[in-house]
């Protein structure tokens, strides 16, 4: 397979179409914004530039960016053998995507849903083909982040969950793993209850937002602490992902935090939006 299809342009679904095109595929990226569309081009522009720097391509970065053609026409996918969706992350937007692609591509096109925490049970029982619903669960930086969770629910045909999995492997350079349609997959549900737990603690009154970062970075080897991490993956993601593991699980421990909520009331979505818990207007 290398005809891939992504919709949604926003951050992660920018990255999935950047390792697409470096992979070697022919991608097309929908996003109904041209505001988004455009963000996204440069955000992909910059990171190319970035690791073309670093000497990571093995090809011109204008040549991988050259096999990206952006649309806001999803029929532009009508002819794609794996379409994957990283759209907002509710079920009501999934749902309908879901029964809109029906309508476009073929009805054994692989469509896989970026979904962080939703199970892909519910996307698929929106779409006519169900069977080849499943979830392919990327990590944000995409291009830099090195795995993949690749999930089959109930419905979804082993079979394409197989041929996504060796897609991800071979077109996206991935390492791939294999996890149960349950929220949170593998993954979220280990990370997200540490980060809510951080957004507690600062809550609470624990710690400063620096020391609760500091503490993780330094005392147990993390990239990055875990409000800055919540800052990178965009606090209205944050919140959409502990509501859909709260709806699973009924867990204390993943209900969102008031402080959360607050944030993302007040626009305040982290990096992206220039300010979170941490200021990046500067
Ligand atoms: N293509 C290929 N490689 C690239 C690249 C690109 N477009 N852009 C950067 N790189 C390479 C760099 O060359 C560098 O390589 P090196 O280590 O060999 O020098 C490496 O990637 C790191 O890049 P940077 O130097 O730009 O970045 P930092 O060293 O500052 O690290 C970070 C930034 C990678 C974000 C690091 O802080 C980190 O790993 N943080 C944790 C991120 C994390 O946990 N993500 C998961 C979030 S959860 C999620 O997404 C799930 C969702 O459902 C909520």
């Amino acid at each position: 397979m290398d005809r891939l299809g992504v919709v949604g342009c926003g951050l992660m679904g920018a990255g999935i179409a950047e390792v697409g095109a470096k992979g070697g595929c022919s991608v097309i990226a929908v996003d109904v914004s041209d505001e988004v569309v455009a963000a996204a081009k440069e955000r992909m522009t910059k990171s190319l530039a970035k690791a073309e720097a670093a000497g990571k391509l093995a090809e011109p970065a204008e040549t991988i960016l050259g096999r990206i053609t952006f649309t806001s026409d999803m029929s532009a996918l009508a002819d794609r053998e794996i379409v994957i969706e990283a759209i907002r992350e509710t079920i009501e937007d999934k749902s309908a995507l879901m029964s809109k692609l029906d309508s476009i591509v073929a009805p054994d096109t692989i469509i896989a849903s970026n979904t962080s925490s939703i199970p892909v049970a519910q996307i698929a029982a929106a779409s006519s083909h169900p069977e080849r619903v499943l979830g392919m669960h990327f990590f944000n930086p995409v291009p830099v982040m090195q795995l993949v969770e690749v999930i089959a629910c109930l419905v979804t045909d082993p079979a394409q969950a197989d041929k996504a999995a060796e897609f991800g492997a071979t077109m996206l350079n991935k390492k791939v793993i294999r996890a149960a349609d349950r929220a949170g997959f593998v993954v979220n549900a280990l990370l997200v209850p540490y980060l809510l737990a951080a957004i507690r603690a600062l809550e609470t009154g624990v710690a400063t937002k620096e020391d609760i970062d500091q503490g993780m970075v330094y005392g147990t080897g993390m990239p990055m602490g875990p409000l800055t991490l919540c800052d990178m993956i965009g606090l209205d993601t944050m919140l959409l992902v502990a509501q859909s593991l709260y709806n699973e699980y009924l867990d204390p421990a993943v209900a969102p935090p008031s402080l959360l909520r607050r944030h993302v009331e007040a626009g305040l979505y982290g990096r992206k939006s220039g300010r979170g818990f941490y200021d990046y207007s500067k």
